[in-house]
């Protein structure tokens, strides 16, 4: 049964319920089908998003304003330069006054706590973007495109190999939230944050999905799909050399992809840094589903946007 989400936020991806993720992704599929057949589906008619970028943004920002204008509606761009959040004025001041004027807002911010406050009192829907803790609009496009891919996600091996980040968390609290067996492997100092393990064993036991971590790339052994992201996320750039050495064992090459298995999938949320944490010739390869996990974003993106606005 339907359930509405009308006027709920998205700040983590362990805000929704098995049950609403599920009702995300089919309406994802039923957009995607429309959208590639040119049927019209103006839901958002009328309505405006704003959204708030800190950081920058090409997959983000296009789903966002494409997928608005594709259901009918307007995004308003408002970069790090527009509204100077925080410093020009308070967080919940800028929510409160962003409420009074759009239907809906999405915010791409260093601290996760900034997307909290916004979504505490703009009295309208939040979603977060990306924050320095969590991608919940990645993850939920990810599992949606193994979901196409694989035809199930339940019982799937993922692996996500790399830095313990904002993606890493949303896949793991997402993965735990609908039974698909996930892996993380990461060089010692650069787990997920034990918060985060804590949230995602508890839906674990209650869905059965089977977490593993570990801080050896010959984990990899068994995976249906291998995932990685950059080593150093977008206010890192200081750490960027001093990671690139640490992280080194943990790329995925030709090599790492033979000991996952011959028919892996490799994904990756992009923007890929190749000759870093993906090779050329793994990432233009044919296990690599980068680009349709990429498309997929924009239609994610869509239904969430149509069923929380
Ligand atoms: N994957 C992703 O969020 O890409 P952008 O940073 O380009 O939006
Ligand atoms: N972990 C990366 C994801 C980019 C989409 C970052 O935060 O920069």
């Amino acid at each position: 049964m339907e359930v509405s989400m009308k006027g709920r936020s998205l700040v983590s991806i362990a805000d929704f319920t098995t049950e609403e993720i599920w009702q995300v992704w089919t309406l994802a599929a039923e957009l995607k089908r429309k959208q590639k057949m040119g049927e019209p589906h103006r839901i958002l008619e009328g309505k405006q998003l704003a959204m708030i970028f800190q950081k920058p943004s090409l997959r983000t920002q296009v789903s966002l304003e494409t997928g608005m204008s594709q259901l009918g509606g307007h995004a308003l761009y408002l970069g790090p330069d527009h509204i100077v959040l925080g410093e020009r004025e308070s967080v919940p001041d800028v929510a409160r006054v962003l409420g009074r004027m759009v239907d809906g807002i999405t915010a791409r911010v260093f601290a996760h706590k900034d997307v909290e406050e916004l979504a505490e009192h703009a009295g309208v829907p939040v979603i977060n973007s990306l924050s320095d803790e969590e991608h919940p609009c990645q993850s939920l496009g990810d599992l949606f495109t193994i979901y196409e891919k694989c035809g199930r996600v339940e019982g799937i091996n993922l692996t996500y190999i790399g830095d313990g980040n904002n993606v890493a968390v949303a896949l793991l609290l997402n993965a735990a939230k609908v039974g698909m067996n996930i892996t993380i492997i990461n060089p010692q100092g650069h787990e997920v944050k034990p918060k985060y393990v804590q949230k995602a064993r508890e839906d674990a036991a209650r869905t059965g999905t089977k977490l593993s971590f570990s801080n050896d790339p010959a984990d990899v052994k068994g995976s249906d799909v291998i995932y990685t992201d950059t080593w150093a996320s977008m206010g890192q750039e200081a750490e960027a050399a001093h990671r690139a050495r640490t992280f080194a064992p943990f790329q995925v090459n030709r090599e790492l992809l033979q000991r996952a298995g011959e028919n892996a999938l490799v994904m990756h949320c992009l923007p890929a840094h190749r000759g870093q944490e993906i090779t050329y010739d793994v990432m233009d390869g044919p296990n690599s589903i980068v680009f349709d996990e990429a498309e997929n974003r924009l239609h994610v993106q869509k239904a969430l946007m149509a069923l929380l606005i």
